[in-house]
């Protein structure tokens, strides 16, 4: 597979500077009610041999329930080192433990293991977005990296069009990446 013509500049952007932080994005998406919805999340790699960014989500989330009701997000991705924002949308897909694509249980099961046992711990925890439960609902012990927990969903974010801005550059640089039907870019520089 090609990669998109935006993908190298996202992997130099994730690669310069020693930041951790540069894992942290915002993926939005659209509440049934028609609301936007926001959240900070890691990225998790990219699925082999795609331009598919990955990211792990509780599936007892809010943001699965908006996922399903319109399959579609976009993340904005900000990186200091380099001053370069990427806005990167696309369809949503969630992998859950019933998938019946072996390929896509495996990823799952991928990125369940590269998960640290804090990581891993959160997906025994109670309901997220519930009422607090009791301190005592917090302390089971991280799950076996070898065996996923149901509750722990693999995300994937296809993306379709990507904005990309740099501020380095004096007047700022723009570029607009859309894939068209038959899988091609169409990249075209756009005033910042
Ligand atoms: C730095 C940071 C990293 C986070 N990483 C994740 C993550 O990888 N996956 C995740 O589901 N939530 C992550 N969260 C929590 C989400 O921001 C959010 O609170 C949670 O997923 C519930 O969101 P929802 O109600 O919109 O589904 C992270 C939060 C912060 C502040």
């Amino acid at each position: 597979m090609t990669p998109a013509p935006w993908r190298t500049l996202l992997d130099r952007a994730l690669g310069a500077g020693a930041d951790p932080a540069a894992r942290f994005l915002q993926l939005a998406t659209v509440r049934p009610d028609g609301r936007p919805a926001n959240r900070t999340l890691v990225f998790r790699g990219f699925l082999l041999g795609s331009d598919w960014l990955r990211f792990a989500t509780d599936v007892r989330s809010a943001k699965v329930e908006q996922i399903a009701f319109r399959p579609w997000g976009e993340a904005c991705w900000y990186f200091a080192a380099t001053r370069e924002q990427f806005r990167l949308a696309g369809p949503l897909d969630l992998v859950t433990a019933d998938d019946p694509d072996q390929s896509r249980l495996d990823a799952r099961r991928e990125v369940w293991a590269a998960l640290s046992d804090a990581a891993r711990a959160q997906y025994a925890w109670p309901q997220p977005g519930a009422d607090r439960a009791p301190d005592a609902a917090f302390a089971a012990p991280p799950g076996d990296p070898g065996e996923p927990l149901p509750s722990f969903g693999l995300l994937l974010l296809d993306p379709a069009e990507v904005d990309h801005l740099e501020l380095a550059p004096d007047p700022h640089r723009r570029t607009r990446y859309r894939r068209g039907p038959d899988g091609d870019w169409d990249v075209r520089p756009v005033n910042p």
